[in-house]
């Protein structure tokens, strides 16, 4: 087995693990053992750290038959129901592969490109917001993302912080991060707590799961309900017009034949679910640009002198604007948003060099300890320093390693990076481009980083 700290009888590791910031000990462990791979164990569970991007390619990329499953935690898959349609939690097999596939089709790199008119509409928005309400703006960049993206999934137009669906999706979402988060509940450790009544003392979980459940299970029916009868354009709506189509794939006549498939509903809802992601994104940004304003500084230097205050930054400006972009990476590598991605689990024994990964271990990768690699990221890789993405020249310097990690490996990559991708740059590019960001008078001397610390932090 890969090293890592011996665990006590029964209980294993699971005294060891700290529930903040795990990621951080884990990586601390990595240099302690000296192995980019560790390993722990907890009641009915053998967890693999990956610490390095290379290990993580060796096993996610180059052995995918073996790393692509998910584990199976009982609160977030069976009492809240998410495995059942959540793309992302559900277990690797015929179901998802075709799942997986539409979602390549209708959010490929391709497709996300003729979604950019909705994002740079949705950008200025934001704008807009942050222009009325300046202080509001964590009020803003927590619902824009949702309102853009209920309208790419399902047409849906948001119509204020108030607006039912944008409440749906959020509280949605806050009940998957949490739910998701490994260590949080009891019952994904000792699964037999599954069968504690709900009315018993202590099984607030129980009850928990069950409101989840509902929320959950209203956010991928409402949505679609409305859509009986929808002229509006939206991914929903597009595939239930390619039911004439004649040369579809068998698979999506059966698919609009089944008209309440969770197959369906499971790529407009993870649209919504996965708005979290840019949400905190943006949250990192805004909080990197004040406490580093030489950064801003340079990105408005370029972003005045390519626009030159005179329209605002368009996707054809990504390539004029080297700074900027070494910026977004920047903010996706200084603080990754999901510091131990979506975990896997191996579907049978490997053995990776020296070491034996058994069957059912839950793996996970320590995306934080990869964006504090002094091999990639030799220059202080704590701090907040866009230049480092750069050559002598100013433009970008392939050689540096992208941090396109945080989107995740092999066959269970993020599916909506290319949106994703494109969504942050616009916005951080517009943002900056219109707006100078910086503490308030009363949060001097204050530290204003408070991350949670969940799977999405
Ligand atoms: C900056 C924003 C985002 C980040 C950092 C992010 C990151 C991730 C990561 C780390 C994974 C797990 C990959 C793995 O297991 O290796 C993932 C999965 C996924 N993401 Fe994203 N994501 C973002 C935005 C989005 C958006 C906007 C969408 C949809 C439009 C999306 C759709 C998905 C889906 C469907 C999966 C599950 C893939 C599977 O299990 O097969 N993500 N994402």
């Amino acid at each position: 087995m890969p090293p890592g700290p011996r665990g006590f009888p029964l209980l294993g590791n699971a005294l060891h693990i700290p529930a903040i910031n795990p990621w951080l000990t884990f990586m601390e462990w990595g240099k302690q053992y000296g192995s980019d791979i560790i390993h722990l164990t907890a009641p009915g569970a053998r967890i693999i750290v990956v610490n390095s991007i290379d290990v993580a390619v060796d096993l996610f990329d180059k052995r995918s038959t073996v790393y692509s499953d998910r584990p199976y935690l009982p609160m977030l898959c069976e009492l809240v129901g998410l495995a059942n349609w959540n793309i992302g939690f559900m277990s690797y097999g015929d179901h998802w592969r075709n799942i997986r596939r539409m979602f390549h089709r209708y959010l490929g790199p391709q497709e996300a490109k003729m979604l950019r008119p909705t994002t740079i509409r949705h950008t200025n928005n934001l704008l807009n917001k942050l222009l009325s309400q300046p202080e509001k703006f964590l009020d803003h960049v927590r619902t824009v993302p949702g309102e853009m993206i209920l309208e790419v999934a399902y047409g849906i137009k948001v119509t204020g912080a108030d607006d039912p669906w944008l409440r749906l999706a959020e509280e949605g979402n806050d009940s998957a991060i949490a739910a998701a988060t490994p260590g949080r509940f009891l019952v994904d450790l000792l699964p037999f707590l599954k069968w504690v009544p709900a009315w018993v003392p202590g099984a607030g979980f129980k009850r928990l799961a069950m409101e989840w459940r509902q929320l959950n299970t209203d956010m991928y029916t409402l949505p679609y309900e409305m859509l009986e009868g929808s002229a509006t354009s939206s991914v929903a709506q597009t595939m239930l017009s390619n039911v004439d189509v004649t040369d579809v794939p068998e698979y999506d006549e059966y698919l609009m034949k089944v008209r309440d498939s969770t197959r369906f509903i499971t790529i407009c809802t993870n649209n919504v679910n996965s708005c979290s992601s840019i949400i905190a994104v943006l949250k990192t940004f805004f909080l990197a640009m004040v406490i580093y304003p030489d950064a801003q500084e340079l990105a408005h230097k370029e972003l005045d002198s390519v626009l030159q205050g005179e329209r605002l930054p368009d996707f054809h400006d990504m390539l004029s604007l080297p700074y900027t972009m070494a910026l977004v990476k920047e903010v996706q590598r200084w603080h990754p948003v999901l510091p131990l991605g979506v975990a896997r689990r191996t579907t049978q024994d490997d053995v990776y060099g020296d070491y034996l990964i058994p069957k059912g271990s839950m793996v996970l990768p320590n995306v934080w300890a990869m964006s504090r690699d002094t091999k990639d990221y030799p220059d202080d890789p704590d701090s907040f320093n866009p230049a480092r993405f750069l050559g002598a020249s100013g433009q970008l310097d392939p050689s540096v390693r992208d941090p396109d990690y945080a989107f995740g490996f092999g066959r269970r990559i993020c599916a909506g990076r290319h949106m994703a991708s494109d969504s942050i740059w616009i916005m951080m590019a517009s943002i900056l481009a219109t707006f100078k960001i910086s503490r308030r008078k009363e949060d001097v001397g204050v530290s204003l980083e408070r991350y949670t610390s969940a799977f999405i932090v």
